[in-house]
């Protein structure tokens, strides 16, 4: 058993898409969440300055003495995991891109996908590597979105702007054939009903998110680390104090939670 919480980390509120469901798969866990709020969007950035920031947080959640991290912010993923497990090679760190590679794998019947993200994620290539690495003749159109992340940040979900948007994003790939979309970064489940709605039912949309937490339930069991705590406390980190990150707090996880402002920078 080990009651240390688990970290997770995310450019901003995102990644509380993957804390909702850290708390379903593992609800005897202690969670601890930052969103870097103060430098949102990553997905703008480069890689050099995705992984500074990705260390930063690290050696942050290390003084929490957490047992394990889930980056959950896709950019970060596809542009830092390798850094930071050299950087890091004591403590057990997750990224988001293999469950989404092996979601999207395991949905697609005709074996054409798309995937959606940042520019910074796109531009890395971590799905399409992936997945080719794992099913060599699959067709992948990948599709920078980084106006999702605005309408999510803005509660615009599923709205005319939204719909629109998500049509000049995606109809190109659907026009391709694809019968699954990975939904590669943590806003773009907010507007799930919305790009649905435009995909239609026909085709899978994936989210990492879930597969995600289900990895780390499997380390956690395999370990010994599980954590014997009647019910897990979650604890909230940013990197400044905005009002959508308390407004999404509320609305995905149906509780008010207060998020602690720390300065990230000294890390
Ligand atoms: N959280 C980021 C991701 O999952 C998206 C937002 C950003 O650009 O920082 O890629």
């Amino acid at each position: 058993m080990d009651n240390r919480p688990i970290g997770l980390f995310d450019s901003g509120v995102g990644g509380l898409t993957v804390a909702k469901q850290v708390m379903k798969v593992l609800p005897h866990e202690d969670i601890v969440y930052f969103g870097d709020t103060a430098r949102v969007p990553y997905g703008s950035k480069t890689k050099e300055t995705v992984t500074k920031f990705s260390e930063q947080i690290i050696r942050f959640l290390l003084t929490k003495d957490v047992k394990a991290i889930i980056i959950a912010c896709n950019t970060a993923s596809a542009n830092s995991y390798h850094d930071l497990i050299r950087t890091f090679p004591e403590m057990p760190i997750f990224e988001v891109i293999t469950a989404g590679v092996e979601s999207c794998i395991a949905a697609t019947k005709n074996k054409k996908v798309g995937i959606t993200g940042t520019q910074a994620t796109v531009r890395s290539g971590a799905y399409e590597l992936g997945i080719k690495q794992r099913v060599p003749d699959m067709r992948i159109y990948a599709q920078a979105c980084p106006l999702f992340v605005n309408l999510a940040e803005e509660g615009w979900t599923d709205n005319e702007v939204a719909r629109l948007t998500a049509h000049i994003y995606l109809d190109d790939m659907l026009a391709q054939g694809v019968d699954t979309i990975v939904l590669g970064c943590t806003h773009y489940p907010l507007l799930k009903r919305c790009i649905s709605g435009v995909v239609g039912e026909k085709v899978t949309l994936v989210d990492p998110a879930k597969a995600t937490a289900l990895k780390m339930k499997k380390f956690l069991e395999q370990n010994d680390m599980l954590s014997d705590t009647e019910e897990g406390r979650n604890t909230f980190y940013v990197s400044d104090h905005t009002p959508s990150f308390d407004n999404l707090c509320e609305r995905l996880l149906k509780t008010h939670y207060t998020a602690e402002k720390i300065d990230i920078e000294k890390y």
